[in-house]
């Protein structure tokens, strides 16, 4: 096992000292963006405006026989697009397919200096995460890239949830992690046919009484796994993320998903399509009316100790801390958004 006094240590000759802390950034959602089609590398410019995060995706539901398209048009948008304070990421493609080593040789090589995060597909336990640590900080020292460019884990085996603490804390470069919904279904042999949201027929059905038709109530199939993916991030100090959200028609299942997910502890969620960036927006901004009672509390409790009573609740030391969270949460997203700094009256 290696020491702790090894952890932070650049793992190349050459290559920039990984964070001690990750940077502090508002990242409700990540935006992807097929970089094969002109079409949708056009819009990039307007989008990077709209949204946290910019993600040119390079792994599944890109063709077999677009991969290379998608790396040169990767490349492409990343050099021609001034990002500003958008974060700029890439999906690559996994470990075990023949794209993965040229995708991070190419896009490091050529764009090093404006990539933010690498998100890594189908990872299996803390060895992956090693690998590209490795790779990375070769490829960081080769090119003279300056920042640390971070590792975005997607949990999407049986066999990675099963890891997932071992894997929170596998190097100082990971960045979080998201939930994976479709390959995950695939991969545990769930009975689904969706990416991401619920299923009709996971209920719970109230007892039977006499003739009476039964109340059904619909289940949230990743209630365990976020809570596990968020106990393990948490706990390794890096972010959790709900992953994709395939059905574009429904709207209000996304934002309930999505909401779920920022209540257990999620900080953003992906956007597959311009119409979720606003869900994002909405869902993964804290609720004025949580950041104006929270406000209070932090007032009513200068040092966070004590109790008093707010409105007939109790509040104490760990009401403060929550409060704590909602607030600079609302603080961060403040600076970055004018709109949401005016209705926290931040
Ligand atoms: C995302 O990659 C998923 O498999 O849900
Ligand atoms: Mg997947």
């Amino acid at each position: 096992m290696k020491l702790p006094n090894q952890f932070y240590r650049p793992l190349a000759i050459g290559a920039p000292a990984p964070y001690r802390e990750p940077p502090v950034k508002v990242e409700r959602m990540i935006h992807f963006v097929p970089p094969h089609l002109e079409k949708f590398r056009a819009k990039v410019p307007d989008i990077a405006k709209q949204v946290d995060v910019v993600l040119g995706n390079l792994e599944d539901a890109i063709p077999a026989d677009a991969k290379e398209a998608a790396r040169a048009g990767f490349i492409e948008m990343a050099k021609a697009v001034d990002f500003g304070a958008t974060g700029l990421w890439t999906r690559m493609n996994s470990l075990n397919s023949p794209w993965a080593l040229d995708d991070m040789i190419e896009v490091v090589g050529a764009v090093g200096n404006k990539l933010d995060v690498v998100m890594l597909p189908k990872v299996e336990g803390p060895w992956d995460i090693a690998y590209l640590d490795q790779l990375l900080a070769q490829l960081e020292a080769k090119n003279g890239v300056a920042r640390p460019i971070m590792i975005h884990a997607i949990l999407e085996t049986a066999e990675g949830v099963k890891n997932v603490d071992a894997i929170a804390a596998a190097s100082p470069r990971m960045h979080g992690i998201s939930l994976g919904p479709a390959d995950l279904a695939a991969s545990r042999a769930m009975k689904t046919t969706r990416v991401g949201g619920g299923h009709p027929e996971y209920k719970v059905i109230a007892d039977s009484e006499g003739e009476a038709p039964r109340a059904a109530f619909q289940q949230d199939l990743w209630h365990y796994t976020i809570a596990k993916m968020v106990d393990a991030c948490a706990s390794a100090g890096i972010k959790a993320f709900y992953g994709p959200f395939g059905d574009f028609s429904d709207p209000a299942a996304c934002e309930a998903q999505f909401r779920n997910a920022f209540l257990l502890g999620c900080a953003g969620a992906w956007s597959l399509h311009p119409t979720q960036i606003d869900i994002a927006k909405r869902v993964f901004s804290p609720d004025p009316k949580e950041v104006a009672f929270a406000k209070r509390v932090l007032e009513a409790m200068p040092d966070g100790t004590g109790a008093v009573m707010i409105d007939g609740r109790m509040q104490d030391d760990a009401t403060w801390k929550q409060c704590k969270v909602v607030v600079d949460l609302a603080k961060q997203v403040a600076a970055k958004d004018a709109d949401f700094a005016a209705i926290y009256g931040l």
